[in-house]
């Protein structure tokens, strides 16, 4: 009971934060903050240099790329394919990359 409360109120936390917060969220979700962060380099680019380097109308193109895996743009390392994210998600992220993942 107790346990159901506190997902209740985690649940409620979340929506009532901004959309920018679930985009982070999914992303961790989907596991890319794994190999990128916002604002610096980890394994992949940091997501506010991506955010510089396109423009919104490269959003099909970058899904494209994180959906079969990139390479020789950032650097040596590769990044794999995201194969298990829905395409829906790829969107919602890149969009949000984007923007500037704020
Ligand atoms: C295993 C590590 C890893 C994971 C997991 C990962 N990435 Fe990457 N990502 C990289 C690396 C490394 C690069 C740079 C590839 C290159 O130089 O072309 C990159 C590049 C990118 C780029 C820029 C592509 C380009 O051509 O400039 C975007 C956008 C991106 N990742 C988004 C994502 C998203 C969204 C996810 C989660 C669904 C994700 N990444 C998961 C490592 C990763």
């Amino acid at each position: 009971m107790k346990s159901v409360l506190i997902s209740a109120l985690v649940a409620a936390g979340v929506m009532a934060s901004a959309p920018a917060f679930a985009n982070k969220d999914l992303a961790t979700k989907s596991g890319c903050m794994a190999c990128h962060a916002v604002d610096k380099k980890l394994v992949g680019p940091a997501y506010q240099d991506v955010a510089k380097k396109y423009k919104a109308s490269d959003e099909a193109m970058l899904v494209a790329k994180v959906k079969a895996g990139g390479k020789g743009v950032w650097g040596q390392i590769p990044m794999p394919p995201n194969a298990a994210v829905k395409e829906a998600d790829l969107h919602t992220l890149v969009k949000w990359i984007l923007a500037g993942a704020k």
